[in-house]
């Protein structure tokens, strides 16, 4: 059986030796990026190039990203429960910035997975764009993948909904400022799988039936949506993605992503300890699985739950392994998770849904007849699942009304999708200009702070809006209103200075002798930026920023914090910038 960490590596290894610089992946949740509340592919981390900064490690870039889809239009949480869908997973990623382009993707990613990966070529399709009036056929990989003899009868054109390819959909939906192209995907044939014909009367690549599986997605990253249409980036870009633990189910031939080494411990532990065959309970331990991986990719990035934002993600895919694991058990304790998992953070919110789980069975108790409405009541308030709601009535000889409360839940649905529509648009629409504005006043800010507090004064966090900015950094107590002002000032009277903002790559050690700020550590050798804004700021970073600080407005700080010992927290504004 192949290994998960041979075939990241063997995939990594194959794009350096064709030019490409390994970097670091992001981290799963990426600070200054109001757009979105995970890392949801792996160009995410890389937009700002695709539109045409320079990147410092240079125009071919490959890496494993760790993404999450449980948000939004990405929400894919529910989805699990299948032989291959996932809520966290790797991103295996190689991205030419305006250099290489279809040819020298498509002859690469098919000599990877036939030669280096070995997957037999009878077992492999491939997809193109069929063409919308707006952007043609993609007749040019149609010529390549003929003359890699991949035969006809395996090549699938298909529409913008399968063959393109941008963070927020098809073309359509691509929201101002956004980033897309067509797509060439690859697809891996189970040929053991029949096909479902609850799916459509034949199968093909995009069918869902299970039998076919995508496995890479290269992407011609080359236009952007401007004034409600679609123009040509400045450069020709091919970002490719595939699924990390996907191809590895294609190289071990094994339909059902689950067997794969980074769920099957895990799920064997869990059918052990409970009694239980994984065959006969398929479904909830995908999703047992899955939701445990993903909580501890969480954890791991520093997540906590909660009942906001990433926090209420992870609070979700920890309690619904809770009550997934009521199927095998009636009531599941804090010593029952132990034995699968010794993560503190999911141990204690398993105590706390179970307190939650008793309060809300004394509700239910006082309940007389439960409708449809109170149902989701329970399950809004207190976290209470309708799986155990609808048992526990039928014991009581009731019938929850299951229509009403699908309504309930898809009235809630649709508004949380808007207010996560709304954190998607914050930063990538309308408003990317003052994302970038308050970016640039954040190193100002950070550079004023230490020239007014002193230099023990360091960076702990950050976090941008287009509506304003919020900084951390260690201090031991709350700024007087004098220093605030001074910090303002400072602030401002490098803007009136209209001070250039200007970039240069070097290595990180040279970064540091040159005095610029860094708060990560960078690998050695690794290349950074470093943004100067005249001679008042230096920073490593990866922008982006405006080009002088006329383009910036008045700054204003407009609340300070105290959020922990010798850590304090402001927030500023910038009015009537550009
Ligand atoms: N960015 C593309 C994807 O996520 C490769 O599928």
């Amino acid at each position: 059986m192949t290994t998960s960490d041979e075939v990241r590596e063997k995939y990594l290894k194959f794009f350096e030796s064709r030019g490409h610089k390994r970097i670091s992946p992001a981290p799963l949740v990426l600070e200054n990026d109001p757009t979105t509340l995970f890392t949801s592919s792996g160009m995410q981390p890389l937009v700002p190039y695709l539109m045409g900064e320079s990147h410092p490690e240079g125009v071919r870039l490959v890496d494993s990203q760790p993404t999450i889809r449980a948000q939004g239009k990405n929400d894919d949480i529910l989805e699990v429960g299948d032989s291959r869908h996932l809520t966290y997973f790797e991103m295996l990623g190689n991205w030419s910035l305006g250099d290489y382009f279809k040819k020298e993707q498509l002859e690469w990613v098919w000599e990877l997975y036939t030669k280096v990966l070995k997957i037999p070529k009878d077992r492999l399709y491939v997809t193109l764009f069929e063409g919308d009036g707006v952007v043609e056929k993609d007749l040019v990989s149609y010529g390549i993948w003929k003359k890699l003899k991949v035969h006809e009868d395996r090549i699938f054109f298909y529409g913008a909904k399968e063959n393109w390819w941008s963070r927020s959909g098809t073309p359509d939906e691509m929201p101002e400022g956004e980033i897309g192209g067509p797509t060439s995907e690859i697809f891996y044939e189970f040929t053991e799988v029949p096909h479902d014909k609850k799916f459509g009367k034949e199968c093909h690549p995009n069918c869902d039936c299970g039998r076919f599986l995508e496995i890479g997605n290269c992407v011609f990253m080359i236009y952007k949506k401007t004034a409600g249409k679609l123009k040509e980036l400045p450069k020709k870009n091919v970002d490719f993605g595939g699924g990390l633990e996907r191809i590895t189910a294609a190289v071990n031939n094994d339909p059902d992503v689950f067997k794969i080494d980074l769920y099957w411990p895990a799920i064997q532990k869990i059918s052990k300890y409970f009694e239980v065959d994984y065959e006969d309970h398929k479904k909830t331990m995908q999703i047992i699985a899955d939701h445990l991986r993903a909580s501890l990719a969480l954890i791991d990035n520093g997540v906590e739950p909660s009942n906001k934002q990433q926090g209420y993600v992870l609070r979700r895919l920890i309690r619904r392994i809770v009550v997934k694991l009521k199927e095998f058990k009636k009531n599941v304790e804090v010593g029952d998770v132990e034995k699968f998992t010794s993560s503190k953070v999911i141990l204690a919110e398993v105590g706390k849904f179970n307190i939650t789980l008793k309060k809300g069975l004394k509700q239910v108790e006082k309940i007389k007849n439960i409708d449809g409405k109170s149902a989701f009541d329970l399950y809004q308030s207190y976290g209470f699942p309708l799986e155990l709601t609808a048992e526990i009535f039928e014991d009581k000889g009731q019938k929850i009304d299951l229509e009403e409360f699908k309504a309930e839940f898809e009235k809630h649905k649709n508004l949380s999708r808007s207010a996560s529509a709304g954190t998607f648009k914050g930063g990538l629409a309308d408003s990317s200009e003052k994302t970038t504005a308050l970016h640039t006043v954040t190193h100002l800010l950070h550079a004023s702070l230490r020239k007014v507090l002193g230099d023990s004064v360091s960076q702990k966090g950050s976090n941008i809006t287009s509506e304003r900015l919020r900084f951390d950094f260690s201090h031991p107590q709350k700024l007087t209103e004098k220093e605030l002002k001074e910090v303002e000032s400072k602030v401002n009277e490098q803007i009136d200075k209209k001070l250039p903002v200007k970039s240069s790559e070097m290595d990180f050690e040279g970064a540091k002798k040159l005095g610029a700020l860094a708060f990560f550590e960078g690998k050695y050798g690794e290349k950074v930026k470093v943004y100067n804004v005249g001679d008042f700021s230096s920073e490593v970073c990866g922008g982006p920023h405006v080009k002088n600080t006329s383009f910036l407005g008045r700054v204003k700080i407009i609340k300070q914090d105290k959020i922990g010992s010798g850590l304090i927290r402001v927030y500023a504004t910038v009015q009537n910038g550009s």
